[in-house]
């Protein structure tokens, strides 16, 4: 039985009653994305009937966060330990001799459009992307793996154009030594993976140095099963739907976008790598992997960053629990719980969490009585325990992220610490929250009103 990539994960979430399919129709262009949009891509959805095309089409797989939990086997409450754990501890993979991967290899007439569903997602995208597309190279200096999800631009035949943000260095440092010496950078861009690849690809490759390869063994258990590509020395997972080899072709750029992404803008338009396909790998009867771009696809960088924040925090007071919230894409907004210990807890919470990456904005710290997963309880602590000329902390100026567009508009961004613990000490008994004794937590409501709809 398959235990890696989107085969199994499509059978685990069988096994969960979590996978919902579509044989009616659906255009590529908007038709598909819009069904997705409607769950707020929050249901994994296999599309059979795909205009134009003998592929079917999976979409919004990774963006529920219980679900994200369940397919790799986590909890909420050992999740950020186990994250910290692997990133600690890379285990090894293993190269095998073959996968099913290998089962069709095209090496002539490839066309990117023709061949793959590839849809397109708003109404002023510049045409078709990629969205789910994981990028793998290979480090030069030390031969690691690289991978990161970049989206595409299909731009006609067998070219293909990559976003790499301006905070990927290790990539950027990779592709500015190859144009120097005027050679391509061998690459791949796998599509079929499953939860925990996903995860290890959002490490920062510039805070840990990590092979994410090593990362992602050790999140899953067992060693990822990696076959070499069949034009370009670099490894793929064996089971991994389809897999596109090729180059990154040396000083030439092409202008990518215009592109609805992930807070909901187009975001700017920039000349960026792009990549010549020259191999394709597929299984038979392949599946074509869609994150359709909105915040939600986002959720497994949020939860990399939740682990950051947490030990950033962790460091300094006693933190017990980060939300990277899906309505500040998954990387401006953090809500952290703490076990407030001492006056100034809350306040050297803010430094941590402010500290722990660029693109966190704004941050919220509560008590551990609010529920950080419920906007409604810390709005309870926003309204009932902040101050705000006592509260607040402010650092005008600084450095934002590249996809909130109030940064780029302006090159610079402020950061906000809302300190919304309750007061230690004597007034401490103001902010105790009435409870129901006996009936705190999930009420079998069922039992007093059966067949009532929550
Ligand atoms: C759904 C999704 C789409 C993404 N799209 C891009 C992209 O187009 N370009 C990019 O540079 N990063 C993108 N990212 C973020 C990178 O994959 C992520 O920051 C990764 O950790 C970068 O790795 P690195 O630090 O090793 O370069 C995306 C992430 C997700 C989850």
């Amino acid at each position: 039985m398959e235990t890696q990539m989107l085969r199994a994960t499509m059978s685990k979430l069988q096994e969960l009653g979590q996978l919902e399919v579509c044989n009616v129709e659906v255009d590529p262009k908007y038709e598909l994305g819009a069904v997705l949009r409607y769950f707020n891509n929050q249901k994994p959805i296999l599309f059979n009937n795909v205009k134009g095309y003998n592929m079917p089409v999976m979409g919004a797989l990774y963006g529920n966060r219980q679900l994200y939990y369940d397919l790799m086997g986590v909890t909420p409450e050992n999740r950020l330990y186990k994250f910290m754990d692997a990133i600690a501890n890379p285990q090894p993979y293993k190269i095998v001799s073959n996968g099913p991967i290998k089962e069709n290899i095209v090496t002539r007439n490839i066309d990117i459009q023709r061949m793959f569903p590839v849809p397109t997602s708003h109404e002023k995208d510049a045409g078709s992307f990629i969205t789910a597309g994981m990028l793998i190279v290979k480090d030069s200096e030390t031969g690691e793996s690289h991978m990161a999800v970049r989206r595409f631009q299909v731009r006609g035949g067998n070219i293909i154009n990559a976003l790499v943000s301006g905070h990927s260095p290790r990539l950027r440092k990779q592709l500015e030594k190859c144009n120097a010496m005027n050679k391509p950078l061998e690459c791949a861009v796998v599509l079929g993976y499953d939860a925990t690849y996903l995860l290890a690809s959002q490490i920062s490759s510039t805070r840990y140095g990590l092979d994410k390869y090593a990362v992602d063994s050790a999140l899953r258990g067992e060693p990822l099963e990696l076959v070499k590509c069949y034009s370009v020395d670099l490894e793929v997972p064996a089971y991994a739907e389809m897999v596109l080899e090729g180059h990154i072709i040396p000083n030439r750029l092409e202008v990518e976008g215009p592109f609805g992404e992930l807070m909901g803008y187009y975001g700017d338009v920039a000349p960026n790598p792009v990549m010549e396909v020259t191999t394709v790998m597929h299984r038979n009867n392949p599946i074509f992997q869609h994150a359709f771009p909105c915040r939600e696809e986002h959720l497994a960088n949020g939860l990399i960053r939740e682990a950051e924040v947490f030990s950033s925090v962790k460091n300094l007071v006693d933190a017990k629990d980060v939300n990277i919230t899906i309505g500040g894409g998954c990387r401006l907004h953090g809500i952290i719980s703490i076990d407030k210990k001492k006056d100034g807890d809350g306040k050297t919470a803010i430094i941590g969490a402010l500290a722990s990456g660029y693109d966190i904005k704004h941050v919220v710290i509560v008590d551990t009585d609010i529920d950080i997963y419920d906007p409604s309880s810390v709005e309870l602590a926003l309204a009932s325990r902040v101050q705000a000329s006592e509260d607040l902390v402010t650092i005008p100026g600084a450095l934002g992220s590249g996809l909130e567009a109030s940064h780029v508009a302006r090159g610079l961004t402020d950061k906000l610490g809302i300190d919304a613990t309750k007061p230690l000490g004597e007034k401490s008994h103001l902010f105790e929250l009435a409870e129901i004794p006996g009936f705190e937590g999930e009420l079998d409501i069922e039992k007093y009103l059966p067949g009532v709809k929550k």
